[in-house]
């Protein structure tokens, strides 16, 4: 099928400047591989389950008004599943968050699609390792 779409400029040639570095040809393959790593990450996080320890890597602009303090209130909402979080200045404009959870999937993965839908934030990735059980097991 054929579609049209509308990009923001710098999004797009940051997208080809990538595509560029890996030596695709064409710019639809670098889409269809794009949607399709979309679609495999979604598919990974939705079918974890139990109990799980965690990363959540937050990339966002903070002169974008009112993010900080939606991701505050985000993550006060969730308190419960998050055991640390650190804050680094990266740029004058961009912050990263790195967010330790623990608990129930499921939750885990609320906090990080609520936080991935705020305008403002750029980038995040939820990373996830063993269950908590396993990790005390391995002590
Ligand atoms: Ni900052």
């Amino acid at each position: 099928m054929r579609i049209s779409m509308s990009l923001p400029k710098d999004l797009l040639n940051e997208f080809d400047e990538v595509l560029r570095d890996r030596g695709y040809q064409s710019r639809s393959k670098g889409i269809r591989d794009a949607i399709k790593d979309y679609i495999v990450r979604y598919q990974w996080m939705k079918e974890m389950e139990g109990e799980r320890v965690g990363v959540i890597a937050v990339i966002y602009d903070h002169h974008y008004t009112g993010v900080m303090e939606d991701l505050a209130d985000i993550q006060h909402a969730y308190r419960e599943y998050i055991s640390a979080v650190m804050h680094v200045h990266m740029t004058e404009r961009h912050c990263l968050e790195v967010i330790v959870v623990r608990g129930d999937v499921e939750k885990i993965r609320e906090l990080t699609e609520k936080m991935m839908r705020l305008k403002g934030v750029e980038h995040v990735r939820l990373i996830s390792t063993s269950t908590g059980k396993d990790i005390e097991h391995e002590k």
